[in-house]
């Protein structure tokens, strides 16, 4: 799909992975909604997309909410037509082990990272069918292909996303409707807030892997699942090879978290295939 004259609605748009897709598509000539809580910060955004020569479109919502979503899409209907692409990148996670968080922790994050992205689609999806055309992309993780400790309810909506995700994409597969989910592993947002994140429980192997950018995961978003309409992104490489070898092995997942030689064999291999 080219970007250019298309209008997009991104959730979680205020910081981190959400602030820079929306850039990223108004760079490429969209049009955008910004959906959040903080209507401050989408505010500063707007200036931003604005100064690209784009139309932005502020709506503060919170995704947990499904009367706020109708009305807000309502709203971005009403006002710039039916949307080509969501981008459902809102999420929550609480970092702890399971039998010190409560059942309001692990709710917040299905009502954000699932419940969120589900609402949206429910209101958008079936203009975007009619029309026989779009593009729904869900933020899931690299904890949404594979299970780790300490992150039972964030995994818990992450995979519960992403089997959304893939019912989605062959559900609608040929229509021209395109649904995609994205499997990224760490970047640098707050999201990884050091105070919050557990000291232990992580295996050493994800809480210390190098962070991506958020502009350069963005990029990747925008031109593989946006342009070309692939159905899944996992990045980078070594995260999708680690929930590869997972699939096909818990056993070898175990090993591949806890021992280190099978992470640096691993390594070779994917530097191997660069
Ligand atoms: N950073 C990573 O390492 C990483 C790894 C894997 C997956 N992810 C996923 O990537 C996505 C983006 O995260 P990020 O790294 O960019 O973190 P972030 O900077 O903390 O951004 C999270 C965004 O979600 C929004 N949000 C949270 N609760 C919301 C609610 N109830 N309603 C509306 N918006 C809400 C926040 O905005 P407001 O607070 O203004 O509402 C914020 O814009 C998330 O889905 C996250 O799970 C991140």
């Amino acid at each position: 799909m080219k970007i250019r004259g298309k209008t997009a609605v991104v959730t979680g748009a205020s910081s981190g992975l959400g602030r820079a897709i929306a850039l990223s598509l108004a760079r490429g000539g969209a049009d955008v909604a910004l959906v959040a809580r903080r209507e401050d910060l989408l505010r500063e955004l707007a200036q931003e997309v604005e100064a690209l020569g784009r139309r932005c479109l502020v709506v503060p919502t919170d995704v947990a909410d499904a009367a706020r979503v109708r009305s807000a899409s309502q709203a971005i209907v009403n006002e710039v037509g039916t949307p080509d692409i969501l981008v459902n990148s809102a999420g929550v996670a609480v970092w702890k082990p399971f039998l010190e968080i409560s059942d309001a922790e692990h709710e917040a994050m299905m009502n954000v990272n699932f419940w969120g992205a589900y609402h949206w689609i429910r209101c958008l999806l079936p203009a975007m069918k009619e029309r026989g055309s779009g593009r729904i992309i869900n933020i899931s993780a690299g904890t949404g292909k594979i299970g780790l400790p300490v992150t039972s309810g964030f995994s818990a909506s992450k995979f519960a996303l992403t089997g959304l995700s893939e019912a989605l994409h062959r559900e609608f597969l040929g229509t021209g409707l395109h649904v995609s989910c994205v499997h990224p592993g760490n970047i640098r947002t707050d999201f990884w807030d050091e105070r919050t994140v557990p000291k232990q429980g992580l295996p050493a192997l994800v809480r210390f892997s190098p962070k991506m950018s958020p502009r350069a995961v963005a990029r990747d978003v925008v031109f593989f699942c946006v342009r070309l309409g692939v159905p899944v992104r996992t990045l980078p490489v070594f995260v999708a090879l680690l929930t590869k070898v997972n699939a096909l092995s818990i056993r070898a997942g175990d090993l591949m978290l806890w021992k280190w030689f099978f992470p640096l064999l691993l390594l070779v291999v994917a530097l191997a295939l660069l």
